[in-house]
């Protein structure tokens, strides 16, 4: 039987990916973001999954204004960069687990998640940066991987708590495939920031604190939380938070914290990281 192994989320910050793509990971200004997850780099060595089920959203690459799943799944054998602007980043090509991803499908629309079926996407720094953080520079990346591309980018965005029951969701389905295969759940975005308007570059550190602390230990009290505080106190795009109970839901009762890391600023945003894994 397949098993979910461990929980992973982090920030998807574009400018992190641009550093690493240009060589800026030594600079004075990115070092302490890259050297934050060299824990992860080393625990994920001796931890590597078959699968990252990778939930994440999408920023108007894959999809646009015309279309706008809330909840999709990547069914694939590969999902290629984006080009975001620049030329797709120099990263390799994704390669999906298509047997895994039915399965996962087929049990989410049978659970009443009406999923979205994706066979063909590109994908954006919501993905490909995480990707880069943990896995560093490599000619393949060491994992197959399941892209799940949350709407938090046009309104209206998930409820937390229907993230953090698809989660539970995920976590039933994944439990209910037969081959064994070991499967680690990322939530990508996040934390406080705001990219535009008066409040551009808002960082709200008591936030971000008290949020890490209860995705951990008290998700229950996230489930409720309504989406004008993430607003109000994370910033706009704060609202890339949500993602991150879908991470947990899926990863059952208790939780055990590897990996905290926390920084302010990389680039106009906080960024943060943990790596959890379930308790007993
Ligand atoms: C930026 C973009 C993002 O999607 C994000 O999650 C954080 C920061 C940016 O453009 O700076
Ligand atoms: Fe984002």
């Amino acid at each position: 039987m397949a098993r979910i192994t461990a929980g992973l989320t982090t920030s998807h910050i574009p400018a992190v990916g641009a550093a690493f793509d240009l060589g800026k990971t030594e600079t004075d200004y990115w070092r302490p973001v890259f050297e934050g997850y060299d824990w992860t780099k080393q625990w994920i060595r001796q931890n590597l999954p078959d699968v990252v089920v990778l939930v994440y959203n999408d920023h108007a690459s894959a999809f646009s204004l015309e279309l706008i799943p809330t909840f999709a799944i990547g069914c694939a054998d590969q999902f290629p960069p984006a080009d975001e602007g620049y030329g797709p980043r120099p990263v390799p090509v994704v390669e999906g687990h298509a047997d895994l991803a039915w399965h996962l499908a087929q049990e989410l629309i049978l659970d009443e998640f009406d999923i979205t079926i994706i066979n063909k996407m590109e994908v954006d720094h919501g993905l490909t940066v995480p990707m880069s953080l943990v896995f560093g520079k490599v000619d393949a990346w060491p994992v197959r991987v399941i892209p799940i591309p949350v709407n938090v980018v046009q309104y209206p965005p998930p409820t937390g708590n229907r993230c953090y029951l698809l989660g539970q969701a995920i976590r039933r389905a994944v439990e209910a495939f037969p081959e064994d295969l070991n499967v680690h759940v990322w939530g990508t975005g996040g934390m406080s920031h705001q990219l535009q308007g008066p409040r551009a570059g808002l960082i709200n550190r008591e936030f971000d604190m008290d949020f890490l602390d209860r995705l951990i230990h008290d998700p229950e009290s996230l489930r409720s939380m309504p989406h004008l505080r993430y607003l109000r106190e994370a910033g706009s795009e704060g609202i890339e938070l949500v993602m991150w109970l879908i991470m947990r839901g899926a990863m059952g009762g208790a939780v055990k914290e590897l990996r905290r890391f926390y920084h302010v600023p990389a680039s106009n945003t906080a960024l943060g990281h943990l790596v959890i894994e379930p308790a007993g």
